[in-house]
């Protein structure tokens, strides 16, 4: 039955340090579930709804089968087939596709728009990609962290590239998950200075990625550019020439450094084409946590555990 005032992730701020962490060690527990091939089906005659405004592989992929796996059910939405793309009210749609569904997770461009669909909705709502923030991926990031490594309170990051939606989100898991953040990004891909000056006492600007590494645990990149922003590829390739990631570059980190990427990505661009397969990387791994990490986040909301 759908809650009187459901919770939502909207970003990493929606649950506290404690909840988080919660979610990362449930990941994990449900990873070792599926790993040993036991049924297990706490979704049993759950719908989860998935608006898709923008491409995905890995997020619709892994909502859509941990839903199946865990005993529930998926309906993916494109704007091409909804009236969501012929301009029916996002409050009108949220209301409606609250009152059949259980969850719903949404991709989109503006922010804004994720949060109009809560207001509006009956059911928890989960960002699955904004313009401004990808929360869920950094729950994947977390856990392929401490599955890696151990926790990652205390330990240092370097986000390297675009001051996008994956930088934002790192920005909110250093305050969440406790770590200091090096971003390194050229003059005009800066992240959002609020959300910079908000969390001053952990997050740093350090503009060249050579300075940046050094003393990391775990080096981030992403796309230069992002989806919406396909015009912009030219101009970005220049902006960002210096700030390819590769293994010279990662041998400035920490020895036992990693890599992050949440994919797509562009080798010889953002990343050399050797960088994924250097056993530093753990890129695959994250991919595949995105369907662990996210069978929890839906735990944590349609079950209501005590945290
Ligand atoms: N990392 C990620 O969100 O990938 P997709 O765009 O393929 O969903
Ligand atoms: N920053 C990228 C992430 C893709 C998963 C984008 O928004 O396109």
């Amino acid at each position: 039955m759908p809650n009187s005032s459901p919770r939502h992730f909207l970003t990493l701020l929606d649950l506290t340090p404690n909840e988080l962490h919660w979610v990362i060690q449930r990941a994990i527990e449900l990873k070792q579930i599926r790993n040993s091939k036991t049924l297990y089906e706490p979704f049993r005659n759950q719908v989860l709804a998935m608006i898709f405004q923008k491409s995905s592989t890995r997020t619709r992929v892994s909502f859509e089968a941990g839903m199946a796996q865990q005993g529930g059910h998926a309906i993916f939405l494109s704007p091409r087939d909804t009236h969501l793309g012929r301009g029916e009210p996002i409050a009108d749609s949220a209301r409606v596709i609250s009152s059949m569904a259980d969850i719903v997770m949404i991709r989109t461009f503006a922010h804004a728009q994720v949060e109009e669909f809560a207001a509006h909705s009956k059911v928890p709502v989960i960002n699955a990609l904004t313009d401004d923030y990808h929360p869920c991926q950094l729950l994947a990031d977390i856990q392929t962290f401490v599955e890696h490594r151990g926790s990652i309170s205390g330990k240092t990051v370097t986000w390297i590239g675009d001051g996008n939606n994956m930088c934002h989100s790192f920005i909110n898991a250093a305050k969440q998950f406790n770590f200091k953040l090096n971003v390194a990004c050229p003059d005009g891909y800066l992240p959002n200075t609020q959300l910079m000056a908000n969390n001053a006492d952990r997050v740093h600007l350090v503009q060249d990625p050579k300075q940046a590494v050094i003393g990391s645990h775990l080096v981030v990149t992403d796309t230069w550019a992002s989806m919406g922003q396909e015009d912009e590829k030219k101009a970005r390739e220049t902006a960002f020439e210096d700030y390819q990631v590769n293994p010279t570059l990662m041998d400035l980190a920490e020895p036992e450094a990693l890599f992050m990427h949440c994919l797509p990505a562009y080798r010889g661009l953002e990343v050399s084409h050797d960088m994924l397969s250097d056993p530093r990387s753990v890129v695959y791994d994250e991919a595949e946590n995105r369907l662990h990490a996210q069978k929890a986040l839906m735990e944590f909301l349609l079950l209501q555990p005590q945290v």
